[in-house]
């Protein structure tokens, strides 16, 4: 596929779609790291002199709800914040358009200059760019003379201004390409989607089994082991029996929880660090999994599993690892996460990726990211590429 740099773009409009999804609270930019990750690509496209246009969707906005509940959301998810942050990243202004399509956009988009920067409002603003609407998509393509896809993060997502603009510019014969990030983020990733290296690890978490089905089916075909942890290890834990106390459990994935289960492959928590209430807990404890008393939920795996678990790290060539092993933003149910952070930490001559989201913030939290081979910027679209072998809407289109 082409790279962003093979572009010949000296003063040509170039759209780059970014993954500028950050955390937002109140206005304020919680975590820049993916407005950092998207410099290269932009700094490039400016070397050369191109006009910059920039989208990115930020949040969810869901069109069918109320006037007054859809202006809310886009309020609280205006993607302006993100021009500033970027402006004092690159140390140059960064232009701002608040119309997502429209004479405005045309006309900000034609008053820029060879080395400026535009970012362009939430794409999601638009009702048409989650069903990839064409009439949209041909609008956007229609503002620019090549299009780069840089936003690993939603390249599982076949939207108008991930899929549908480089549809229409390749059917125009403009040049589309990938970006940096996207093109360091498939490198790192095909070696946990096509694994070369073994033992291959891989160690999931998170909330519901049922968000990991498709990904755990591909894993078991890939992977030597899987480590369970998270409130989904519960799910498990019943199918076999065990008394959960009021720890989650999906009552309708029982019977395929045992089926995954019966692959030999997985590993759960034999024991956890449960609590008689979330939020004001008198009594935290340790007990083994399959024996937490009524009234008690588990809420981070156990001294003896994280034992276990830091011994089938240590032997692992490949580790791909998906959600932390419990809550670990508090404190009391940390230890689990930090002791698989360490774990993989402490492994030489192996290749270890986290697979965005909830594992990349606790890694970060617990000052274990540059220890990482490759912390991926994408959650969903990391667990997706490794679903589809490798494939995912958003890049496929750029071949
Ligand atoms: C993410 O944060 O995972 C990506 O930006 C995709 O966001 P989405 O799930 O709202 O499409």
């Amino acid at each position: 596929m082409k790279s962003v740099r093979d572009l010949q773009v000296t003063g040509k409009v170039v759209l780059v779609r970014c993954d500028f999804n950050v955390p937002l609270k109140e206005g304020v930019i919680r975590d820049d790291n993916r407005i950092v990750q998207a410099l290269p690509t932009i700094k490039e496209l400016l070397s050369k002199g191109a006009k910059v246009v920039l989208m990115s969707h930020l949040g969810k906005i869901k069109h069918k709800e109320a006037p007054e509940v859809v202006e809310a959301a886009k309020a609280k998810n205006n993607l302006a914040p993100v021009a500033v942050r970027l402006g004092e990243l690159l140390g140059k202004e960064v232009k701002f358009c608040g119309a997502t399509r429209g004479e405005e956009l045309k006309a900000a988009v034609a008053s820029l200059n060879g080395g400026d920067v535009l970012l362009v409002q939430n794409t999601r603003y638009e009702k048409g760019e989650s069903k990839n609407d064409p009439e949209l998509a041909k609008e956007w393509a229609s503002l620019c003379d090549a299009f780069v896809m840089d936003a690993f993060g939603s390249a599982h997502r076949a939207h108008a201004s991930t899929h549908g603009v480089p549809s229409v510019l390749k059917e125009e014969g403009k040049q589309v390409a990938l970006g940096y990030l996207v093109e360091k983020e498939v490198v790192s990733l095909s070696k946990v989607v096509d694994c070369q290296a073994r033992p291959y690890l891989a160690i999931l978490g998170g909330f519901k089994v049922s968000d990991k089905i498709k990904v755990i089916n591909s894993l078991l075909k890939k992977c030597d082991k899987i480590l369970i942890g998270g409130a989904m290890a519960y799910t498990f834990v019943k199918a076999l029996g065990g008394e959960i106390g009021i720890s989650p459990c999906e009552e309708d994935q029982l019977e395929y929880a045992r089926e995954m289960y019966a692959s030999g492959k997985i590993l759960l928590p034999v024991d956890s660090v449960v609590a008689n209430d979330f939020d004001n807990p008198t009594e935290v404890k340790v007990c083994d999994t399959d024996k937490i008393p009524a009234g008690f939920e588990g809420l981070d795996v156990g001294p003896k599993t994280r034992e276990i678990y830091a011994a089938e790290i240590a032997k692992a060539k490949t580790v791909f690892w998906n959600g932390p092993m419990g809550v670990f933003e508090k404190e009391a149910y940390q230890a689990g996460t930090i002791a698989v952070c360490k774990a993989c930490a402490e492994l030489k001559d192996a290749f270890t990726v986290i697979g965005g989201g909830d594992s990349a913030a606790a890694c970060k939290q617990f000052g274990y990211s540059d220890k990482f081979s490759h912390v991926s910027t994408g959650g969903g679209a990391s667990l997706e590429m490794i679903e589809n072998d490798g494939h995912l809407p958003g890049i496929d289109v750029i071949g």
